[in-house]
């Protein structure tokens, strides 16, 4: 039965003990990340986000040690039952992975996750904290709407053969040092703030791209990826920076699917629908006055 069906002396409401997680919390928590997104896709017939337990794992552990990331974990009788982030390497903050125990779901302790970073956030004076949300999970979108999260976009995770396509008079090459500044300029131009600390990381990995119109830098990208965002002054950067890359790595790439010369595009160039999924805020928010692509955490 669903749960706001269950008469209310049914719903069990548990108290966890949150904490700091630590990278010893990383292969508890893997597990955790993968079987609860593994679940809920393989309950509504859609590819799990991540591909193996090993893949999830990997994920955590990455940000349980790097300190651009806070993680927070829940435990009942001292077993870990979920963990939450936050990417605090820019301004607005970006919330997740969130995954609980499937075991102990809808009994409070997601809230109790979300409720911690958003403290955190809050205490940190991020303007403005941003998630997307899996669209099919009704559970996460009510969650996250009762805690003040805002519908902003729906988006289209788009998966494909590399486009292999070129746009005339935007030229894409490998983003460099040089680039931060360029980068940070598009960015705040479209969003109203930057995300220098995923360029800077991007640039570090040699993942990032800028396209260059008219003699200069009108877009870049972190990299064509779940995990990385992409950003143009118009739909037309955005189009070179898909069209260049050699793969679209992860489940695919997030494409505002109300951007309609965008989605389209992607749809003849025989990118596919794997599922949509929701960009949600709470706190700052500008309407974006470009063209961009957001990544799995924002
Ligand atoms: C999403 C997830 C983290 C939420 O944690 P949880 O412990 O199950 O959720 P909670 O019990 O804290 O909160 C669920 C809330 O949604 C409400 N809810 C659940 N289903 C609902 C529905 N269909 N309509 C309206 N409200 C609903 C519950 O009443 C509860 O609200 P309340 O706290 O005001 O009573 C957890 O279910 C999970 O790990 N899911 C799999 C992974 C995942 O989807 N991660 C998030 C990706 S966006």
């Amino acid at each position: 039965m669903l749960i706001w069906a269950r008469p209310v002396e049914e719903v069990t409401n548990v108290h966890a003990k949150l904490r700091p997680g630590s990278p010893d919390d990383a292969v508890e928590c893997g597990r955790i990340c993968y079987e609860a997104f593994a679940t809920l896709a393989a309950a509504h017939s859609f590819p799990c986000d991540f591909p193996s337990a090993d893949v999830a794992t990997g994920l955590v552990a990455m940000m349980l040690s790097d300190p651009g990331f806070y993680g927070v974990v829940a435990e009942i009788d001292g077993q870990v039952v979920g963990s939450n982030f936050l990417d605090e390497r820019n301004a607005v903050a970006g919330v997740g992975p969130i995954t609980v125990d499937s075991n102990v779901q809808d009994s409070t302790v997601g809230r109790q996750l979300m409720r911690a970073v958003m403290d955190r956030a809050a205490e940190r004076q991020a303007p403005g904290v941003r998630l997307v949300q899996t669209a099919y999970h009704n559970r996460s979108l009510a969650l996250y709407a009762k805690l003040g999260f805002e519908i902003r976009e729906p988006l289209a995770c788009m998966q494909g053969p590399p486009v292999g396509a070129t746009v005339d008079g935007y030229a894409v090459r490998p983003a460099t040092g040089a680039d931060l500044d360029d980068c940070n300029r598009v960015c705040r131009a479209v969003h109203g703030h930057d995300r220098a600390g995923e360029v800077r990381d991007a640039l570090d990995q040699g993942t990032g791209l800028v396209v260059e119109h008219e003699g200069r830098v009108s877009g870049y990208s972190t990299g064509l990826a779940f995990f990385a965002h992409s950003v143009g002054e118009t739909v037309e950067d955005i189009k070179a920076l898909i069209g260049a890359a050699e793969q679209l790595a992860g489940p695919g790439i997030l494409v505002p699917s109300r951007d309609y010369a965008l989605f389209r595009w992607c749809l003849e160039h025989r990118l596919r629908v794997v599922q949509v999924m929701t960009l949600m805020s709470a706190g700052m928010y500008h309407e974006p006055a470009g063209s961009y692509l957001p990544s799995i955490l924002y």
